[in-house]
């Protein structure tokens, strides 16, 4: 529902992909990614205090969380998780726990949580719509999730182009709608959810989880995601 493509289980691409991964999206944060980046860096600056917990879901190599530590966020309130071993063996530096496991699935309770980051991971997963209604499970009440992701939006000129066909070239992600995306959050009880603005085909996303007493937090009622022809 939130993307043109579906995609296939992308976890055995990363574990390949892992000795190279940083160089590669060095180069999309430099030509498409780099504002959503930002963005997201800042918001998480922005709302995380001394006592915050963490979760980074889909971690990848680490970068946001080496980037928070370098910055004096202590790591030990940090949880990174992701579903590939060599992604997460690129972590090994990094003194915070480490879980093999996957956005669809996440091993906490609900609410285990201050702030949930997922950065261009929830467009990798075959069902970023499970995935997303996770995240927000594990997100506390007045906590929030921050996300950056690959957005359907119109590239900004040349580079932007050529990351995006690269990327569904390599099949390693796609672009979904931010709208949608959104849309499905709010329907979610108890989410404030706005847009960060930037350009080109990135997004970041803040959702807020209120205070108010909200209802456990299950799968709202919005279309499935579609399979296509020749899904597995
Ligand atoms: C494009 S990388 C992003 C990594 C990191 N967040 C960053 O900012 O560089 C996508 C990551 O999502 C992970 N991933 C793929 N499928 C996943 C799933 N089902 N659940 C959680 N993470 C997944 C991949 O292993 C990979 O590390």
């Amino acid at each position: 529902m939130f993307a043109q493509t579906p995609i296939r289980d992308g976890v055995d691409q990363y574990e390949r992909l892992a000795p190279r991964y940083d160089r590669l999206h060095h180069r999309w944060l430099r030509h498409a990614g780099g504002e959503a980046q930002a963005a997201l860096e800042a918001l998480v600056r922005a709302l995380a205090t001394p006592n915050s917990k963490l979760l980074d879901a889909g971690c990848g190599t680490g970068k946001l969380a080496r980037t928070l530590i370098a910055e004096g966020m202590s790591p030990q309130l940090m949880t990174l998780l992701d579903p590939s071993a060599a992604m997460l063996a690129r972590c090994a530096d990094i003194p915070v726990p480490k879980m093999q496991e996957r956005l669809e699935a996440l091993p906490f309770e609900d609410g285990a949580f201050d702030l949930v980051t997922c950065v261009w991971a929830l467009e990798t997963v075959p069902d970023p719509f499970l995935a997303l209604t996770e995240l927000c499970r594990v997100v506390r009440r007045g906590g929030a999730l921050c996300l950056a992701f690959c957005a359907d939006e119109p590239a900004r000129g040349l580079a932007d182009g050529l990351m995006r066909q690269a990327l569904l070239y390599r099949g390693t992600g796609r672009f979904l709608s931010r709208s949608r995306l959104m849309r499905a959050i709010e329907s979610i009880d108890g989410f404030e959810v706005r847009a960060i603005p930037s350009q080109g085909p990135a997004s970041t996303v803040l959702a807020r989880r209120t205070g108010a007493v909200v209802q456990a937090v299950t799968k709202p009622k919005v279309e499935p995601y579609p399979p296509q022809h020749g899904d597995q």
